[in-house]
């Protein structure tokens, strides 16, 4: 058994309101369970079609801040199966479908997974999790005007990037057992959950849009991509006041999302450029580089699993999938390698199934509510 350790209900997060306080209501029955470990082996341990979704954000394959689980890990876990003399982007497509074949496994039949993926190296996501038996069902965009060119500059005005800003996720399913009416009868999976995902009560699309740092109630700030479809959308009916309603609208997550449950964890460094010269790098609580924006995770948890369902990341990170998850009343199941992230998932996840269990000790208020606009200038 690979498992190292394993915590249930995230019940290793540390809270910073008095714990005693907020348990009044007597023990309950945790919804999230964190196993340590790699993931192509811990999932080898778990039941099989037993998960009624996949939400994950897995390694890019692209070295991501020289981290040893985005680069040297992946090939090695490549060669480990057999394959030699392989680029980095083909060991990476070994590892998705190692990793996909794993996930096949604990999948319901019918049941969906979402994986978030990199420009770059996308495509060799999706080739590895079909050959591993998934079917490809869509490409959904995640919009937004945040990001930072990390480009090399050369004279004469030019540079060898572009400046990011989307991030694409996979929509895949496990093939149905029968048809769709029948996989849905059986084992309550084979479709989205579109009611539950609707902007404005419009069908979903797959395009979700982020603002700007800077925007705020009293507008947006300059480049910001849900302003732009705002004005396009404006000058296609002039004299019509039309809200392009059909996206989601999510920015990326604050300082404060991050690091909410986290308050008694030690700071610990944050160095998201560690090749940008002469910046002492920042602290903070929860220092993991990829952290996705709560609202996104919630309504991708939403779409494909089932109210009740059983929710897996094999790829936990700070948690933030377990956090979406107990807060849309589904259960949980993680998985990560780092035991250092695992602890700051396990506090993430508990504060957050605080606010669902005890909301009057909570920071939100629960489930409802959606992140607000950041304030003009505000730091996200
Ligand atoms: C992109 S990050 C996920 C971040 C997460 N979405 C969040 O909001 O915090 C990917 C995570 O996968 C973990 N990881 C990489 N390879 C793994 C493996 N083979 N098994 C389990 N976890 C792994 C890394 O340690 C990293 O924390």
């Amino acid at each position: 058994m690979t498992t190292k350790s394993e915590q249930k209900g995230a019940g290793g997060g540390r809270r910073r309101r008095d714990p005693a306080a907020c348990h009044r209501k007597g023990p309950r029955r945790p919804a999230a369970r964190l196993l340590q470990g790699d993931c192509l082996e811990v999932l080898g341990t778990l039941e099989s079609a037993g998960i009624d979704a996949i939400v994950t954000d897995p390694p890019y394959g692209i070295g991501f801040q020289n981290e040893r689980w985005d680069g040297t890990a992946l090939r090695e876990a490549a060669r480990r199966s057999g394959r030699k003399r392989l680029s980095p982007n083909q060991a990476f497509e070994v590892w998705c479908r190692l990793w996909g074949e794993a996930c096949l496994r604990v999948l319901k039949p019918g049941a969906h997974l979402l994986a978030f993926g990199s420009p770059r190296t996308i495509h060799r996501l999706e080739s590895g999790i079909e050959d591993a038996g998934l079917e490809i069902r869509d490409r959904l965009m995640w919009l937004y005007g945040e990001g930072m060119p990390k480009s090399r500059r050369y004279p004469r005005g030019r540079a060898t990037a572009l400046k990011p800003a989307y991030e694409p996720i996979v929509l895949a399913r496990r093939p149905l057992a029968g048809t769709t009416e029948e996989t849905i009868d059986r084992f309550g999976t084979g479709a989205l959950h579109v009611d539950g995902c609707r902007v404005a009560g419009r069908h979903p699309a797959n395009v979700i849009l982020g603002h700007e740092p800077g925007c705020g109630e009293e507008g947006c700030a300059p480049g910001c991509t849900a302003a732009a479809v705002d004005a396009c959308a404006a000058r296609a009916h002039p004299g019509k006041r039309i809200a392009p309603s059909r996206f989601l609208y999510c920015p990326k997550a604050t300082r404060a999302e991050r690091d909410a449950g986290c308050e008694e964890l030690p700071a610990r460094v944050l160095d998201l450029f560690p090749n940008a010269k002469g910046k002492a790098p920042a602290r903070a609580r929860n220092p993991h580089p990829t952290v996705k924006p709560l609202e996104l995770m919630r309504w991708l948890v939403r779409l494909a699993c089932p109210p009740g369902g059983l929710v897996l990341d094999p790829t936990v990170g700070s948690g933030t999938t377990g956090a979406a998850a107990v807060l849309e009343g589904r259960r949980f199941v993680g998985i990560e390698l780092e035991p250092s992230y695992l602890e700051i998932a396990a506090a993430r996840i508990a504060h957050r199934e605080g606010e669902v269990h005890d909301p009057g000790c909570a920071d939100t208020g629960g489930r409802a509510r959606r992140s607000p606009r950041p304030k003009r200038g505000g730091k996200r």
